[in-house]
């Protein structure tokens, strides 16, 4: 009830107030904030995946401006000497205005990351975009199998069936690479399951069936029952650093990520920066409802 009643009101907050909640989870509005972020997850040992802010644009026209920054982005990494990866929103290249252009855009910025021999995940955004992710996957990854990842979103109830369809897309000439996540949109209960336990459950057997068909997976999770699970799973089919990473998001748990570096596993966080935080941030303050509740305080009891 409490968090229906925070998660409603959140978006009609003053942003200043959101911002100074938000910044734990976003390194800052500039590529420079990215790469200091970078450097100092870097030092902990922590590989980075950066990701541009942005999504649901409305003209095909705004999907050049995203273009450049991803371009200028990658050339900037490289040039810090920061082994990223590099995550992107399909939406943000305009994918669900016009298909043919969104790809080739984002076919772009892979050949780019692909010409310094890093890799470009796609994120998977809410159901009405699954199909033609998954098809914009599809068709990079025959381009350029080694260079592009896909999300799969465990409370979907279609997981299964794109699991198959990814199992077949798999070689070793062209292996598949997933970032498993639970999925953070609102849908609809014929779309997604609900139930934390149930998601719980998908989740870890869809992690047993990617392991099984030797499929690369990125954990991203601060789930501490999930990475239980993934530990006994990585345990039980003796998988190495070749087989699977955790990830987590920037700000988020961090001291679970050093148990888990601690225990020997590799981590990459997920490193987001830009003008557009505020989409971003309503999303992570929603799931955390508890710092939600002190922005809320701080308005009523100043
Ligand atoms: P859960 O939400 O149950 O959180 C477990 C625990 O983590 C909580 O009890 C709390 O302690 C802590 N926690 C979680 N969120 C917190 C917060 N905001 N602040 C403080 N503590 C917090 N989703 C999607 O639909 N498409 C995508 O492409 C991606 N990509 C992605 C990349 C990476 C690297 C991660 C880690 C996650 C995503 N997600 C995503 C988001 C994902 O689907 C999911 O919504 C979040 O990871 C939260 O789920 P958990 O598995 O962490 O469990």
């Amino acid at each position: 009830m409490i968090n229906k009643f925070i998660a409603s009101v959140l978006p009609y907050l003053p942003k200043k107030f959101v911002w100074i909640f938000s910044r734990r989870y976003i390194s800052g509005k500039k590529i420079d904030d990215a790469v200091a972020a970078s450097h100092k997850l870097a030092k902990e040992g922590i590989r980075v995946t950066i990701d541009h802010l942005g999504e649901y644009i409305s003209e095909i026209s705004q999907a050049d401006e995203v273009r450049k920054v991803y371009l200028e982005m990658i050339d900037r990494f490289e040039k810090e000497g920061i082994q990223a990866t590099y995550s992107l929103k399909p939406s943000s290249f305009g994918l669900q205005i016009d298909f043919e252009t969104g790809y080739n855009y984002v076919r772009e910025i892979v050949e780019k990351a692909r010409s310094y021999g890093s890799f470009v995940r796609i994120d998977m955004e809410d159901s009405s975009c699954v199909d033609d992710e998954l098809k914009l996957y599809q068709k990079l990854h025959d381009l350029f199998p080694k260079n592009v990842g896909i999300v799969i979103q465990a409370y979907l109830k279609r997981t299964p069936e794109d699991l198959e369809f990814l199992a077949e897309l798999h070689s070793p000439e062209k292996p598949v690479n997933v970032r498993l996540c639970k999925g953070i949109y609102v849908e609809p209960e014929n779309i997604a399951v609900k139930d934390r336990k149930e998601i719980n459950s998908h989740f870890l057997e869809a992690l047993d069936f990617l392991f099984q068909k030797g499929i690369y997976v990125g954990i991203a999770t601060h789930d501490r029952e999930l990475t239980d699970g993934a530990q006994e799973l990585v345990k039980r089919y003796s998988l190495t650093g070749k087989n699977y990473e955790f990830q987590m998001l920037y700000g988020v748990t961090p001291e679970l990520r050093k148990e888990l570096l601690a225990a020997g596993h590799q981590m990459r966080v997920y490193v987001p920066f830009g003008e557009q935080w505020f989409g971003y941030s309503t999303r992570r303050l929603k799931e955390n409802p508890r710092m939600a509740f002190y922005i809320i305080k701080a308005l009523f009891y100043r």
